[in-house]
């Protein structure tokens, strides 16, 4: 397959994964998820917005007994696929592509949903370059983690769990309320502060998002850094 070598150094690491032009590369935010990920044996799990595979590898490797990994992303299939063969946990993941659980039915229900689809906003994404589609999570970044959360719900079985990411470069707040709303539990899991380039903070861009209240950026000295925190949330009301 064609695409680029990525060394993943995170949690179970090193392993070494295929990344192409449309996959997302693995981030800070995936290394923090992966860390706070718990998985018990023989648990269901559906990784949305799986981009490599690596946190559906993961899960594997941890002992579940089944994952569903779903990404937008055209060569999902292939990459996903090429991985988990490499890394020896094939057996256990399936791979779709598709809009969110659109591609999976509709009674599908597992112990634990890993929700980490993409969520900062458009304008920043397409500045960025950091996903291959340019699209970010809607216009405040918060939009589409909403729709997730939302449609995550009817995918839980009883007890189970979803893993969350969110960060100061989006809508947090808006996320957050959505999902206290929605479920009964929400507790954060990890926060960790992350270098924002100074390229990116200093754009007209990222000014545009601080003044319009979307993201929030602190700054140290010369250098700027934003928080991202990984969040475990159960039982849908
Ligand atoms: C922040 S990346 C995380 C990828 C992977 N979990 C990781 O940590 O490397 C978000 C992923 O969500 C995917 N995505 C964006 N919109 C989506 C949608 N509507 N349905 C499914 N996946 C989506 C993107 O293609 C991207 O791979």
């Amino acid at each position: 397959m064609d695409g680029e070598k990525f060394n993943w150094k995170g949690r179970l690491g090193p392993m070494e994964l295929l990344v192409s032009g449309a996959t997302f590369t693995p981030s800070t935010i995936t290394t923090i998820m992966a860390k706070d990920l718990t998985i018990n044996s023989g648990e269901s799990v559906i990784d949305v917005g799986c981009g490599s595979g690596i946190l559906s590898i993961i899960a594997a490797k941890l002992g579940a007994g089944s994952v569903i990994g779903i990404d937008q992303s055209p060569d999902v299939v292939d990459v996903g696929n090429y991985n988990a063969e490499k890394l020896g946990v094939a057996d256990r993941i399936r791979f779709y592509q598709g809009d969110l659980f659109s591609p999976i039915p509709e009674d599908l229900k597992v112990d634990v949903i890993i929700g980490d689809v993409s969520g900062i906003p458009d304008t920043l994404a397409n500045y960025t370059g950091w996903f291959p589609s340019g699209k970010g999570g809607g216009t405040r970044g918060c939009e589409l983690p909403i729709r997730m959360l939302t449609d995550a719900a009817a995918h839980l079985k009883s007890g189970g769990r979803i893993y969350l990411p969110t960060g100061t470069l989006q809508d947090e707040n808006k996320i957050l309320e959505a999902a206290r709303s929605m479920y009964r539990n929400v507790d954060m899991l990890a926060e960790r502060k992350i270098p924002f380039p100074n390229e990116f903070a200093e754009s007209d861009v990222a000014r545009e998002l601080i003044e319009s209240g979307t993201i929030s950026i602190a700054s140290r000295g010369t250098r700027y850094l934003w928080i991202g925190r990984a969040w475990l949330i159960s039982e849908p009301y």
